[in-house]
């Protein structure tokens, strides 16, 4: 498909005013996307499980209005109003005022709210855009004279959510979503999101994900100026001819259910993309002392018990532990005695891998 295919026909603009409310999960990338050209188009494919309980809630409300060449709309965060989120919202219509033309029509009201806690370092901006994309294509399923499909929904809506933030377009479906235009996955796209077309082994069938939250506080380093560290990097094009093989690689685990490979794989993938942090121009060390002292934990836990739990790590100093389920109740057990302590406040979450966005 290409970008015109998501520019709408004439609408007939019956809707006076209504509201549509979308949760949409989080997502946690196992082969990372870093990197991307203009229009938030991604230097490589990247793989994700989608998550199960950590979300947004968003309530989009619209009245008609004059049409005017500006935006208008408020936005809410756990029913406050929150202006400092306004310029990313302005910037995501900008990006897709060509494909919603009835943006300045109307007057938005955005209420949201996360299930998880704001200021907990998990990113909210890939929950967050897929719940608003969702309720943008709520309005235009009503608005467009032409038939919708559910197929064309969720691919439009993704398209969507990648130009507000480009992991948002992996969040819409579970349980793991391919995009970027690659070999391996046929019908992949680097405009938005596809299912994993292969069956996956049952021993990855509802994996485990319990996020250490290590560091609570705002990112160091926002993923706009990281992306962008991957230009001119010494090390970029290297990486993203890795990244096709090893989504290549995970497809075979994935259907094989090599569990080994799988977390030599998905541990490879997080430590090279802070390698890539701190091998860029400026550079940046972006785990905490406590990030690598869960990492050493895990690690000795694997080799004396013969687990299989294996960690993951986003742009921060969080950790994401993953694991088979059958392995639930032995490694929240180690978690709960040795890693627990190396959390701020001892704060984690327990999620696991979700099935994506719900219409509520
Ligand atoms: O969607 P962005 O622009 O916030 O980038 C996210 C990048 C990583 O989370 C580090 C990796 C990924 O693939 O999700």
């Amino acid at each position: 498909m290409t970008e015109q295919e998501f520019i709408p026909n004439t609408y007939t603009y019956t809707l006076e005013n209504g509201s549509f409310k979308w949760s949409s999960p989080s997502n946690i990338a196992l082969v990372k996307y870093w990197g991307k050209k203009e229009d938030q188009i991604p230097e490589n494919p990247s793989i994700s499980f989608t998550l199960n309980d950590c979300k947004t809630i968003t309530t989009l409300s619209f009245v008609k209005r004059e049409v005017s060449d500006s935006f208008s709309f408020d936005v809410f965060l756990e029913g406050q109003r929150k202006d400092d989120f306004k310029p990313k919202i302005e910037t995501f219509f900008k990006r897709i005022e060509n494909y919603l033309p009835f943006l300045k029509a109307y007057h938005f009201t955005i209420e949201t709210s996360n299930t998880f806690p704001h200021s907990s370092g998990i990113a909210s901006s890939a929950s967050g855009m897929s719940a608003l994309a969702l309720c943008l294509m709520s309005i235009e399923n009503v608005l467009s004279d032409e038939i919708i499909t559910d197929g064309f929904f969720i691919k439009k809506a993704s398209f969507l959510a990648r130009l507000g933030s480009g992991s948002a377009c992996r969040s819409l479906e579970g349980a793991l979503i391919v995009w970027g235009e690659n070999k391996t996955i046929e019908e992949s796209s680097d405009l938005f999101g596809v299912k994993f077309p292969f069956q996956v082994h049952p021993d990855f069938r509802n994996y485990q994900d319990t996020i250490l939250l290590v560091d609570k506080g705002e990112k160091q380093v926002s993923s706009t100026v990281g992306h962008s560290l991957m230009h001119n990097h010494p090390f970029a094009q290297e990486r993203f001819k890795q990244a096709h093989t090893n989504l290549s690689k995970l497809t075979e685990i994935l259907q094989e259910g090599n569990l080994d490979e799988f977390v030599a794989l998905v541990e490879s993938e997080a430590l090279t993309l802070h390698a890539m942090m701190m091998t860029s121009m400026p550079y940046f060390i972006l785990m905490k002392p406590n990030t690598v002292e869960i990492i050493n934990k895990i690690w000795s836990f694997r080799q004396e018990t013969g687990s299989k739990v294996c960690f993951t790590l986003d742009a921060g100093a969080n950790v994401h532990v993953l694991y088979p389920e059958k392995e639930t109740d032995k490694v929240l057990k180690f978690i709960k005695n040795e890693l627990v302590a190396y959390c701020q406040n001892g704060h984690y979450i327990c999620d696991k891998i979700g099935n994506g966005a719900k219409q509520l």
